[in-house]
């Protein structure tokens, strides 16, 4: 094993692993903002609007994300759907965060949904005997205590996007796997780049784990009112 590579090449893990971390946290506010619509729209009372949910969520969790990716990056630009670069950030950086996105939207939306649907339904009956409409129902009462039990879950989402964004490597973002893989053209090492991603993979999955098992240590302990 030759590890003196990390002296001159360093630089290109550290690189690698912020846009990791960047695109993951772009992923999650995205995914998170569409999941909770196509959430809202799974439960609606619409017959329509739930089916159309319905059918996304399935559809996006029944592929596989590589062809997602690919379907985003190589083929919408055929039927004249290219996204533009935005700023400093590169038009594939845009395909591959929306790609992710809509791909945790699905996981989001149902993470959100056994939320909602975790909430006794005296919540809403209360709510309702004391003149709050649906929505305000919805919005005052459930939604927050929803939210509150799906913390853990939406952080764990986190960890398997960090750990799902590496497939982006393939349409060239140069994420952390992405410069394991230059490191390993240019030194001739198949083994020892990889295994410093492997490690950093599992330093940024690890610790957010033990945070989230903190957390949701400190939520347990929240007095319930
Ligand atoms: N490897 C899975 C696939 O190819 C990706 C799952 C993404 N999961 C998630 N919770 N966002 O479909």
């Amino acid at each position: 094993m030759d590890f003196t590579f990390l002296s001159k090449y360093s630089q290109f893990f550290i690189d690698g692993t912020k846009i990791t971390i960047g695109i993951s946290l772009c992923t999650l506010v995205l995914g998170f903002l569409a999941g909770t619509i196509i959430c809202l729209a799974r439960i609606s009372k619409n017959k329509i609007v739930s089916f159309l949910a319905t059918a996304y969520i399935e559809f996006l969790r029944g592929t596989p994300l590589l062809v997602q990716i690919y379907i985003i990056y190589f083929g919408f630009p055929t039927i004249g759907l290219k996204f533009p670069d935005i700023g400093p950030i590169p038009s594939e950086y845009i395909s591959a965060i929306i790609a992710l996105s809509i791909n945790s939207s699905a996981y989001i939306a149902e993470i959100l949904r056994s939320g909602i649907q975790a909430i006794d339904k005296g919540q809403m009956e209360a709510s309702r005997s004391l003149g709050l409409d649906y929505s305000m129902s919805m919005r005052l009462v459930i939604i927050p205590q929803a939210l509150k039990n799906v913390l853990p879950s939406l952080a764990n989402e986190f960890i398997v996007l960090v750990k799902e964004s590496s497939i982006v490597s393939v349409i060239g973002i140069q994420d952390l796997m992405y410069s394991a893989d230059i490191v390993k053209g240019n030194t001739y090492l198949a083994f020892e780049p990889l295994l410093v991603a492997a490690m950093i993979y599992f330093i940024l999955t690890f610790t957010l784990s033990k945070l989230v098992g903190r957390f949701e240590f400190k939520l347990e302990n929240v007095n319930e009112r």
